[in-house]
């Protein structure tokens, strides 16, 4: 069975079986088969987050679950719940059609609602975290669903307990999102991307499908679409180092980007020591490192997972030898 279309580097490789799953009822019977407990299985949604670098000798089990529903409504918020195989672009647009804000920054992030609290998913300002209710998942090892608040998933920046404590341990059925009727609903527009793409669109009194387009625009014009060019998004995480590293780094380097998160620590942008350690727009393998956004590493069609791998090894490398930073991997190694 090909993954080419189940991930989306678009990397060809295989696995001994796939099976879609499209509801929780599909699941229990998958539970009961002989595959099931004969081999390993990987859990995907919509291949966004993966680098799958050789054949899996396994089980792929293709999270398909739709479905969006709304659990309730009043004046000043609306719980609404999504299958965990929908796509989540498609989502966010729903919602916003049926006037409801808090994850219209969130558009155009590829990939399903139910790999989105697994690690957090954000962009321009607003992590899932901040509209998150609780999600519903089928636990592998007794079948039972357990519902999860957000307290239960210890959100972090690109992270939760799903990428942890039970990783690989739980099927996510459904999430259901805590969303504001988009009259109350306070805007994020700190992020000076949207500022500016707002600015130049010439508007003042922004609605939430003025951001969520201003999002598409400005995404559009630096992340590749996974359809044209295979890739994953950010590969590497925007590292944190101790504010003492940050302060040597702006002596040698005034322009540094840098976040500052509290008293002792700074976030800095992995995509701008990338670029300075001379990467941007390289290319070997078939796979490189995309020209508009040196964060993202693609499949330029004839590339493969260990190109990527070896790749990303050497930037790692080279980060940490111009900067002293160590950058860890976004996406998950199959
Ligand atoms: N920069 C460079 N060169 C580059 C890329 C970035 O100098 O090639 C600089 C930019 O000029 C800017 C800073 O780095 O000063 C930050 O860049 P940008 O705003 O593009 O965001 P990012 O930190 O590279 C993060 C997320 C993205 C998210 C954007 C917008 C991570 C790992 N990535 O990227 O998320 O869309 O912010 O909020 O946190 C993803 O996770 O897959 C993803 C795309």
């Amino acid at each position: 069975q090909s993954l080419k279309l189940y991930n989306t580097f678009g990397f060809d490789v295989s696995a001994e079986y796939l099976v879609i799953i499209s509801s929780v009822e599909d699941l229990k019977e998958l539970f009961l088969t002989k595959e099931w407990h004969s081999y390993p299985h990987l859990i995907i949604g919509g291949g966004s987050n993966i680098l799958l670098r050789r054949n899996f000798r396994g089980l792929v089990v293709v999270n398909a679950i739709s479905g969006i529903e709304v659990i309730s409504q009043n004046d000043n918020f609306t719980l609404i719940k999504a299958g965990a195989g929908e796509n989540w672009h498609q989502f966010v647009l729903y919602c916003i059609n049926k006037g409801l804000g808090g994850i219209e920054n969130l558009s155009l992030i590829p990939g399903t609602v139910g790999a989105a609290p697994m690690q957090n998913i954000g962009a321009y300002g607003v992590e899932i975290k901040d509209t998150f209710h609780s999600l519903e998942a089928v636990e592998l090892a007794t079948g039972q669903l357990h519902t999860f608040n957000a307290e239960d998933c210890q959100f972090g920046y690109r992270e939760s307990i799903f990428k942890h404590q039970f990783k690989e341990k739980y099927f996510i059925t459904s999430v259901t999102f805590k969303l504001i009727p988009a009259e109350k609903h306070v805007l994020s527009l700190d992020y000076g991307a949207i500022k500016i793409q707002l600015k130049e669109d010439e508007i003042e009194s922004p609605t939430i499908e003025d951001v969520s387009k201003a999002v598409i625009k400005i995404r559009q014009s630096k992340l590749p679409d996974p359809k044209e060019i295979g890739n994953s998004g950010s590969f590497f995480k925007n590292p944190t180092v101790p504010k003492e590293k940050y302060e040597e780094l702006t002596g040698k380097y005034p322009e540094i980007p840098g976040y500052i998160l509290n008293e002792e620590e700074v976030k800095l942008a992995a995509g701008w020591l990338i670029e300075q350690a001379g990467w941007k727009g390289y290319c070997e393998n078939g796979v490189g490192v995309h020209a508009k956004q040196a964060l993202v590493l693609v499949n330029y069609g004839e590339g493969n997972g260990e190109a990527v791998e070896e790749l990303a090894k050497k930037i790692q490398d080279s980060v940490a030898e111009k900067f002293g930073v160590q950058l860890s991997p976004e996406v998950n190694f199959v």
